[in-house]
């Protein structure tokens, strides 16, 4: 939700931060803005569109020689997305020139306040209201650019990451956050800044994350000094080193980041289960869980919380916690439970999930269980992301970097933290027997050979891409355990392709659906060997009775569903709690090319950002 990036030292900093915003791409992209300072000269350039519009606007008239220079790709909040509403927003001056993620909700009461005292405004953005308030506070108060980021902070209601600078004292940013991330890269007597990592990876391995209500001034070829907003106290800078490398943030020869992506996922199952699953010696070990298993088998309940695909990844988690460990669950969005005054408690274990570990829903509602007593665990693909701070104890997901929009091995991996987890616990309540579990195990070793296998039908499921990519409706059904997997698959569709899909349980089609089934509605039916085989076919039935087409994805040599439906696509054959893993790879190669022959950019679909950090 909108990418910042900065850089201060030795080095043009022009390549660093237009570098920096391609990487950030995947936050926001409906326009760009880059301010360059070489000490004398400040470039501003900014535009509606993407980094590479902003790339061909600046090719003549950048200066090439500043050391400073901040820059951002915006995903509009306050302001539709054109040139004026872009980011850098200087102050009334010219001298303060800011970068803002976030949203400032109480801009409207500021702005007005500001109007009354003089400040004129250019654009409909909360953040110029922002910069300007900064600087009425440094003129009032007569404080440098810190102090009077700090003071106007404390007047700010909403959340942030920000980085400033004054043209009139060069050689310093400062940076601050609330709710939204901030990384600060540190090199040899330089500094790189940014919403993430990875537009500094390349050049340094050390980086600090501010923590929420801390800011940092950044001076080229000194310390960086963090310190709390609120009260002003300095805080010690923790510098992690970062596992990220430049390949994994590359397209490594795939079109498109969600192939690439959609393809690593056996890899990413298998770095995911690497050094947990020892299925030859009937062992799962989750530092995470046996620190705390006494807290989830005494639990009343698992309440799960997610927004989006990981709350789909959170259905499959219900029928798998209940059917194998036999512990109550409950799936909500975020969005809703916290806001819905829900009954929490000290014997609740809830269970966030989320890829960028940064939505703010999902993080709004974690604070709301932590401050009922509950104990809250993490499931989180960004290592050091908030949600994994601010959770009790947790489990990554270990997928590696998910850069395309549209979540896909993210997906996959949570199901198999998850499934480790249930399986685990599973085991310590004896509500499985052992040659069960030991059979779970040896199954879910098994996934990522496969997925592969899955992978082998890209061929053909692009065939059948090619057959309904006109259609303007699609309708995903499955049963039980792929319920949920009907409806990740209709997201997937609708997200990348903007074909209006639903997904439904199969059974549910006659209770209303069912009335838009003719002859132009593709009806993309889970119909696996295990799950409620017979149930599904009967499903089928009734749709080919209406003359609906059938797509059916089925078990490998599956024969009776290959006589009703117009395509099948086969998996291989899995225990039936695994089969997610595996019925969720064609409907995500499906969506993708469809979306491909539709012209549609898969990566960056329109409207959408990869991490929503705001409500
Ligand atoms: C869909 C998608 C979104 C995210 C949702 C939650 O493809 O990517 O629906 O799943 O925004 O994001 P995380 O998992 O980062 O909390």
């Amino acid at each position: 939700m909108c990418g910042i990036v900065g850089y201060i030292g030795h080095r043009e900093a022009y390549p660093i931060i237009i570098e920096g915003l391609k990487r950030l791409e995947y936050r926001g992209y409906d326009s760009a803005g880059i301010a360059l300072y070489d000490g004398t000269n400040l470039k501003v350039s900014k535009t509606k569109g993407k980094v590479a519009d902003l790339e061909q606007r600046v090719a003549d008239e950048i200066s090439t020689n500043a050391n400073l220079g901040i820059g951002h790709t915006r995903w509009a909040t306050h302001g539709i997305p054109n040139d004026l509403n872009a980011h850098p927003h200087y102050s009334n001056s010219g001298n303060l020139v800011i970068i803002h993620n976030g949203i400032i909700e109480n801009y409207d009461s500021l702005r007005k306040e500001l109007i009354s005292r003089g400040y004129t405004f250019k654009s409909e953005t909360d953040t110029e209201v922002l910069i300007n308030l900064i600087e009425d506070v440094k003129i009032k108060e007569d404080v440098k650019l810190g102090k009077a980021v700090q003071i106007a902070l404390n007047q700010v209601v909403g959340a942030y990451s920000i980085a400033v600078f004054d043209k009139t004292k060069p050689g310093e940013i400062v940076i601050a956050r609330l709710g939204s991330p901030l990384a600060v890269g540190i090199g040899e007597n330089e500094f790189f800044i940014a919403s993430d990592a990875s537009p500094f990876i390349e050049y340094t391995k050390n980086a600090v994350y501010l923590e929420d209500e801390e800011m940092a001034i950044i001076r080229a070829g000194k310390d960086i000094k963090i310190r709390k907003i609120k009260d002003d106290s300095l805080v010690d800078p923790y510098v992690q080193e970062l596992q990220m490398n430049l390949e994994q943030i590359e397209k490594g020869g795939y079109d498109h980041f969600m192939l690439k992506e959609i393809f690593e996922q056996p890899n990413a199952i298998k770095d995911t289960y690497r050094g947990r699953l020892l299925a030859k010696k009937g062992i799962i070990k989750m530092s995470g869980v046996d620190d705390n298993i006494e807290k989830f088998l005494n639990a009343n309940r698992i309440v799960i919380v997610a927004c989006g695909t990981s709350w789909h990844a959170g259905l499959v988690a219900e029928y798998i916690f209940e059917d194998l460990a036999r512990i109550p669950v409950e799936v909500e969005y975020a969005s809703e439970f916290r806001y819905r005054n829900p009954v929490i408690t000290n014997k609740d274990v809830v269970i966030a999930i989320s890829q960028s570990g940064e939505t703010a829903d999902t993080l709004a509602a974690i604070k709301l269980a932590k401050a009922n007593g509950a104990f809250v665990f993490g499931v989180c693909n960004v290592v050091g992301s908030s949600i994994a701070r601010e959770t009790n104890a947790g489990a990554y997901t270990h997928a590696g970097p998910e850069i395309g929009v549209a979540s896909t091995k993210a997906f996959t991996t949570q199901i198999t933290v998850l499934s480790l987890i249930a399986l685990k616990l599973a085991k310590a309540k004896g509500a499985i027997s052992n040659s069960d579990y030991r059979y779970h195990l040896q199954e879910l070793e098994l996934i990522p050979e496969k997925v592969t296998k899955a992978l082998t039908s890209d061929t053909h499921i692009k065939a059948v891409a090619d057959t309904y990519k006109e259609a303007r409706n699609c309708l995903y059904l499955g049963r039980g355990y792929n319920f949920p997997v009907a409806l990740e698959g209709a997201l997937k569709l609708k997200e990348i392709s903007y074909i209006h899909a639903e997904g439904y349980p199969a059974a549910e089609m006659k209770h209303g659906p069912i009335a838009l089934i003719d002859e132009q509605m593709p009806v993309i039916v889970i119909a696996t060997k295990k799950g409620h085989y017979d149930k599904v076919v009967s499903n089928i039935q009734e749709i080919k009775s209406r003359k609906g087409k059938i797509i059916g994805i089925v078990t490998e040599g599956d024969t009776h569903v290959k006589e009703l439906a117009d395509h099948v696509i086969e998996v291989p054959e899995t225990l039936e709690p695994l089969s997610p893993l595996l019925t969720t790879i064609p409907l995500q190669l499906l969506s993708y090319h469809i979306a491909v022959m539709l012209g549609k950019n898969v990566d960056q679909p329109r409207n959408l950002a990869k991490s929503v950090t705001v409500e």
